[in-house]
């Protein structure tokens, strides 16, 4: 199992953000995980309270964006509410390959948005289905698409990734492997999102 390290958000802020984007590193009963398919195999993870309990930086008007694996979605909503969100709206990414799972074989995480103070929703044209098709490559990554989706609906808010594992032009990063994958920047989002 890896090591538990330091967690990088800042207790002091430094900057506040407008945008929020955060992939956390869930932990599951080890009761119900084989060894061999442990998370902590790959990263290190944290406790419910622990990420309920961190500091984030969201400015007065924020829009939060949090994954959540489909059996803790109960949970994922507590943190957004510990964060100081109020839950608004969900997509689900469909990996189009099936993983393991008891009730079912999952294939599909969970993006939960919620909303802080005087926020809009992204523009009515560029808005997208509620359902993201796109097949899974390593290990917890997410499709880059969506960070592209969320700077093309808001240019000009600021923004910080939490948990990230690359960084990101125009994208404040925090996470213990922020340099683990190259940054894939480049793309169009429109064709990827809307196909
Ligand atoms: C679910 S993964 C993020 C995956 C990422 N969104 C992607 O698409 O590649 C969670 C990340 O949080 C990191 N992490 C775990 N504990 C942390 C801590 N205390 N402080 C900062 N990062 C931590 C893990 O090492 C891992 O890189």
């Amino acid at each position: 199992m890896k090591q538990q390290q330091q967690l990088l958000v800042p207790k002091k802020r430094l900057n506040m953000y407008d945008i929020i984007y955060a992939d956390p590193p869930w932990r599951y009963d080890s009761n119900t995980v084989p060894p061999n398919r442990r998370i902590e195999n790959h990263y290190s993870t944290m406790e419910l309270d622990e990420i309920k309990n961190m500091s984030i930086p969201a400015s007065d008007n924020c829009i939060l964006y949090l994954w959540s694996p489909a059996p803790l979605v109960l949970q994922a909503l507590g943190v957004l509410s510990a964060w100081g969100f109020t839950y608004k709206a969900q997509m689900v990414w469909d990996k189009k390959k099936m993983g393991m799972g008891y009730w079912f074989r999952g294939q599909h995480e969970v993006l939960l948005v919620g909303v802080k103070g005087d926020v809009s929703a992204p523009p009515q044209g560029k808005r997208i289905r509620s359902v993201y098709r796109e097949t899974r490559t390593h290990h917890s990554k997410k499709p880059d698409s969506i960070r592209r989706l969320i700077d093309e609906w808001y240019p000009d808010k600021s923004k910080l990734e939490l948990f990230a594992r690359a960084t990101f032009m125009g994208w404040d990063v925090y996470g213990n492997e922020a340099s683990t994958f190259k940054q894939t920047y480049l793309g169009n989002i429109r064709e990827e999102a809307s196909g």
